[in-house]
């Protein structure tokens, strides 16, 4: 399995705290099936702002590490992106797109669907960049009129939906909007989005089993394996 989004670098965001929890975090991730993961820290977290070149420096540093450790984890960089401040023409010197490929990681707002959501999607496109709204299923527009999503995504939008969305963890009208993107094909990949030991990668593997059980084993290997290693992939 690959996963396209959790928040595995230490001590730059609400992530992992420590280097021993970012370890811990990985032989979790690899024990449970996943061959790779892209870590996507906030680009901005409490008023400090992540620059693509000190992801690189620590994305490498973990990867160093998990050498060491004989961990089997292949780790790429990228980073997560508030919708409103991704700007396509300036892309490479404020934001990490995702494993250096043209995948952008792009965190939509909660409470409105936002009019310049549409521009930023068709701008992406057009300069050859791939939005891919990450958790669509934890804003209130979305749980309101699901249907929306189904114009970004003709608009060039993919969207990410959360393991924990899938089996509950948010609730039970996040769960229903999450199970609503996989049912009408809108899902692009599911990650887990980890963060901690208590926010962790086991619902990325109850989430594929909940899918290969309710939509069959091809969405689920679609879903958490030839998608998102179709991200991977691209950028090697
Ligand atoms: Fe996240």
């Amino acid at each position: 399995m690959v996963d396209l989004h959790c928040h595995l670098l230490p001590g730059i965001d609400d992530g992992a705290g420590c280097w021993e929890e970012s370890i811990a975090l990985a032989k979790e991730a690899a024990s449970l099936g996943i061959s790779t993961v892209v870590v996507t820290p906030h680009a901005a977290y409490a008023g400090r702002r992540n620059h693509p070149q000190s992801v690189m420096d620590l994305t490498a540093q973990l990867r160093q590490r998990l050498q060491q450790e004989n961990i089997p984890l292949q780790v790429r960089e990228g980073m997560e992106i508030p919708s409103h401040e991704w700007s396509p023409g300036c892309a490479n010197q404020r934001h990490l797109c995702l494993a250096g490929s043209q995948y952008v990681c792009l965190e939509p707002p909660p409470g409105h669907q936002p009019l310049f959501l549409r521009g930023i999607i068709f701008e992406s496109a057009v300069l050859g960049y791939r939005p891919l709204l990450v958790h669509p299923e934890r804003c209130e527009w979305v749980q309101r009129r699901p249907e929306i999503l189904g114009e970004l995504v003709a608009s060039g939008a993919q969207l990410m939906v959360n393991a924990g969305s899938l089996v509950g963890l948010f609730g039970e009208k996040v769960r229903h909007a999450a199970l609503e993107l996989v049912r009408r094909g809108l899902c692009f990949a599911v990650c887990s989005d980890a963060h901690s030991r208590t926010r962790s990668f086991a619902p990325f593997k109850q989430a594929y089993c909940l899918v290969e059980r309710q939509f069959g084993p091809a969405v689920a290997t679609r879903l958490f394996r030839d998608n998102p290693g179709l991200v991977t992939g691209a950028g090697t």
